[in-house]
């Protein structure tokens, strides 16, 4: 398939169709194709199945989603309007439970509709489009923010390993854990760049191997299982991970097998960061334990990707899509804003 990935927007507003436009990531990386989203239900249903995934861009659809849910709201009446638009948010809401990013978009959305009672609702209708827009170009510049704080921490030539999908298909652009990759390999860094495939859904297979490769960069796949043979061998050097929700002392839910990684990493001695544009960071969850984490079907671990079923029928099984990594294991944590060590004392001031 010669589709440039790259050249492909991972999500897009289309205002002739009244649509939301992504890319099909459950077809990928066979496949590269636009999806045209009309209505909640539709819109709903692609983040539950993760056609469209990765925390920012969750964001970023739920953002455009709801600015369309907007359009079908026919009243011009504030208070209608404003109830009718309160429960469009609640229930694109409950599509993913962990992406802090997913309820942060939606009230920003929300507090455009809040802000503005005085004005007409083909006023607000269009303020809400900006802010939409907003959030996506928000988050282009922000990976980009990241991706220069992450290069002042490594040098040409070094081993960088990453876990699941925190790339360009996860954001806007750039990604979080792969900004540092796409702007090291614009400076002609060369990076030997190590993917964890990312059981069970295989985002690392299907999104970052394929991403990075279609760069041009110097990308190898390998098993989840193959991560401390390949820090044991020395190959190595720093740690990129995305993630989902930061919580106030910094622990930091990711996807699954993110803290196994990361336990290795404190093992060979190699730096472990983590990518998370300031939306990621959740103040009002105190710790790790208080993040909620998304249990998946069964059918992800026995069936998916095999010719048949690879597991006994009725099997117990224990699925969760995401893990906590403890705050001692991450030895930073990269936004927007700087690369942050103190990040626990930094977050307790905000509060
Ligand atoms: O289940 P997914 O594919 O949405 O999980 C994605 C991740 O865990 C990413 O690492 C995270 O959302 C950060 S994306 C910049």
């Amino acid at each position: 398939m010669n589709t440039n990935i790259l050249a492909m927007e991972t999500v897009a507003l289309d205002d002739s169709e009244r649509a939301l436009v992504i890319i099909d990531q459950t077809k990928l990386p066979n496949c590269a194709e636009y999806l045209h989203l009309k209505t909640q239900g539709e819109i709903w249903t692609a983040i539950r199945e993760l056609q469209v995934r990765g925390a920012p861009a969750i964001g970023d659809a739920a953002a455009i989603g709801i600015y369309l849910a907007a359009l079908e709201i026919d009243t011009e009446d504030y208070d209608t309007f404003a109830r009718r638009f309160h429960a469009a948010t609640d229930y694109l809401n409950t599509s993913r439970p962990t992406a802090v990013n997913l309820s942060w978009a939606l009230n920003r959305m929300e507090s455009i509709v809040r802000n503005n009672e005085g004005k007409s609702i083909p006023e607000i209708r269009s303020l809400l489009r900006d802010e939409a827009l907003r959030i996506k170009q928000e988050d282009i510049d922000i990976c980009k923010k990241i991706g220069e704080h992450s290069l002042t921490l490594v040098k040409p030539g070094m081993g960088l390993l990453t876990h699941c999908n925190a790339g360009q298909l996860a954001t806007a652009k750039y990604g979080t854990a792969t900004a540092v990759m796409y702007l090291g390999h614009q400076k002609g860094y060369n990076f030997k760049i190590y993917a964890d495939e990312t059981r069970p859904l295989l985002q690392g297979a299907r999104l970052t191997a394929y991403e990075l490769s279609a760069a041009g960069m110097d990308v190898t796949l390998i098993c989840d299982n193959m991560a401390s043979t390949v820090m044991k061998n020395g190959w190595i050097d720093t740690v990129f991970v995305g993630c989902d929700r930061v919580a106030a002392n910094g622990d930091a839910a990711n996807k699954i097998g993110t803290s196994g990684v990361a336990i290795l990493a404190k093992h060979y001695g190699i730096p472990f960061y983590v990518c998370a544009p300031s939306s990621t960071i959740d103040l009002s969850t105190p710790t790790g334990r208080d993040i909620q984490i998304e249990q998946r079907p069964p059918e992800e671990v026995t069936d998916m990707w095999y010719e048949e079923r690879m597991a006994p029928a009725g099997i117990n099984v224990y699925n969760p899509a995401f893990d906590v990594t403890d705050h001692e294991l991450i030895t930073a944590i990269i936004t927007e804003d700087g690369v942050i060590t103190d990040f626990a004392h930094v977050f307790t001031r905000k509060q």
